[in-house]
Order: structure tokens, then C-alpha cells, then sequence
């Protein structure tokens, strides 16, 4: 019984060395895969909203609110924490932050604000009707396309 319970320990330790030596390669994979994942789930519900707005889908209040919900939820969560200084693209892999945004910080700052005033806004609209959703997408896609034009390098 203690053998298993020291062989077990062991284990763990090796397992908890794997992932240590695994971060040490590259510190940033972690992050990175974090902020695609924050910046995915966004896509998926400006996905929702969009089609929405398009009349590619029937206006629904309850997944349009949830949708506005969501982004909005996310907005709140973006932060320098998911953007530390180095994480850039073509020193962190997968990654294709600009360099601008740790040299404009405080830009970057102020369209994350923007972002969050945006999917507040949207947050009301789709929760009013489809005209006042529809009215709403530009500021809310627009926040996210000027981001991406300053501190996204496009994938070519
Ligand atoms: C404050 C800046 C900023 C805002 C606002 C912003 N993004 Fe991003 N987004 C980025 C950056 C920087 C990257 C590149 C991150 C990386 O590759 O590490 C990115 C990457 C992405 C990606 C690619 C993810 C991947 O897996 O490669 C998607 C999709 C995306 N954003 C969607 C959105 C949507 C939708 C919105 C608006 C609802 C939005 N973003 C708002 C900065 C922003």
C-alpha cells in the first residue's frame, strides 16, 4: 500500500516536472492559448449577432441578449494579463500580437474600453429589437477591427 502510495507520488512529481520543463521552452504558450481562446468565443458571438443583424437568422431576444452577454463578459476579462511583454509575434509561438501594443499601451487600453462601452451598447440593443441590434453592429465590429488593424499582424 505505501509503495503504491510513494510510486504514485512520484509520479505526480514527474508529471508536475513534465509540464514545468514544458513552460520553460515557451513561457507564453500558456497566455497565448488563453487569449485565442477569449478572442474566439467573441467570434463565435459576434457570429450570432451578425447573422442576426444580416437576416441570415430569425431575430431571437433571448441567444441575441445571451450572445451580447457573452461578449460583453469577455470585454471585461481582457486586460494587459493576457498581453505580457514579450509575447509577441515571432517571439512567442502562435502568436500575432504587434509590438505596438506594449509601445502604445496605452491605446491598446483605450480600445479595450471601447470594446467593453460597444458590447454594453450591444448588450441594450439586442435586447430591444433587431433594428436596434442591426444599429449596433457597426460600433461593436468596429471595436474589434480598429484593435486588429493597430495590433494584429494579419495572417498572410
Ligand atoms: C484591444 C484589442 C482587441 C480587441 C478590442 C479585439 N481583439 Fe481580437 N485580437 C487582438 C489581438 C492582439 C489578437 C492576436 C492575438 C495573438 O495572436 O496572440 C487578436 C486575435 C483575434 C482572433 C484570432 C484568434 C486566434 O485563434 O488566432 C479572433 C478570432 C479575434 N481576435 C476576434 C475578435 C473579436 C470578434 C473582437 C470583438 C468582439 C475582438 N477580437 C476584439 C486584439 C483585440
Amino acid at each position: 500500500m505505501q509503495k503504491r502510495l510513494i510510486a504514485f507520488t512520484a509520479m505526480a512529481a514527474l508529471t508536475a516536472f513534465g509540464v514545468l520543463a514544458q513552460d520553460a521552452e515557451d513561457p507564453f504558450a500558456d497566455v497565448v492559448e488563453t487569449r485565442h481562446g477569449l478572442m474566439l468565443q467573441m467570434a463565435s458571438d459576434l457570429g450570432t449577432l451578425g447573422g442576426m443583424a444580416k437576416g441570415e437568422v430569425a431575430y431571437d431576444q433571448a441567444s441575441a441578449s445571451k450572445a451580447a452577454a457573452n461578449v460583453a463578459a469577455v470585454a471585461s476579462v481582457l486586460s494587459m494579463a493576457q498581453f505580457p511583454a514579450g509575447s509577441e509575434v515571432e517571439k512567442a509561438a502562435d502568436s500575432f500580437a504587434l509590438p505596438d501594443i506594449w509601445a502604445k499601451q496605452d491605446d491598446f487600453l483605450a480600445k479595450i474600453t471601447d470594446l467593453n462601452n460597444a458590447a454594453s451598447a450591444m448588450q441594450t440593443a439586442a435586447a430591444t429589437d433587431v433594428d436596434a441590434l442591426k444599429a449596433s453592429m457597426a460600433q461593436l465590429g468596429g471595436a474589434c477591427s480598429a484593435c486588429h488593424k493597430a495590433y494584429r499582424q494579419p495572417e498572410s
